[in-house]
């Protein structure tokens, strides 16, 4: 498959995102949520990375049926209360934006101290609803990928880099 993100610039970027996020929550209570499964790889090399404490907590969603996206779906929710916390939530990418609007949302009903978000990746000009992200590992073009934790109908998760997608 063509590489569009190798490797080491994943790491690299990685590596400065959890200096910043380390910076701007030092002395904060921080809760980082994984947003399963597209978000693993990367919360799992971020979290890490971190220079401060912090707990992980792991929410599961239902949103894309192959390439196209369907409907919202909490499959497995946060068993823990999240008052008291910053509470930083992390994903793979931010697409259209509708399915992190949705979970933002229920995140946000949790009554954290703050909510901020983190994706790897983000697809310029593609959202439809209003979401802001706080921190953004790298901006792509229009175009599927997957590895590094993203697939297509489960397949590629495991790959190391992110590469475009091209059906076999
Ligand atoms: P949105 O609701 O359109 O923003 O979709 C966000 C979710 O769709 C992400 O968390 C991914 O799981 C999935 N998604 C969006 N674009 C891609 C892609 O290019 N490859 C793999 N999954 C994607
Ligand atoms: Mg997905």
């Amino acid at each position: 498959m063509d590489v569009l993100l190798s490797e080491e610039q994943i790491q690299t970027r990685v590596r400065e995102l959890a200096k910043q996020i380390s910076e701007d929550f030092s002395g904060k209570p921080l809760m980082a949520v994984c947003v399963l499964k597209g978000a693993y790889a990367f919360f799992s090399d971020l979290v890490r990375a971190l220079s401060i404490p912090a707990q992980i907590e792991f929410v599961r969603v239902a949103s894309y049926q192959g390439t196209q996206s369907g409907a919202f779906t909490v499959l497995h929710d946060i068993p823990v209360s999240l008052e008291g916390f910053h509470v930083l939530l992390i994903d793979d990418i931010l697409d259209s934006g509708k399915t992190m609007k949705k979970l933002l949302k229920h995140m946000g009903a949790k009554n954290p101290l703050s909510l901020s978000l983190c994706t790897l990746l983000e697809k310029p000009g593609q959202l439809e609803a209003p979401v802001t992200l706080e921190y953004c590992g790298f901006q792509i073009p229009n175009e599927f990928v997957v590895g590094y934790g993203l697939d297509c109908d489960q397949q590629h998760r495991t790959l190391p880099y992110i590469a475009r997608y091209q059906a076999d």
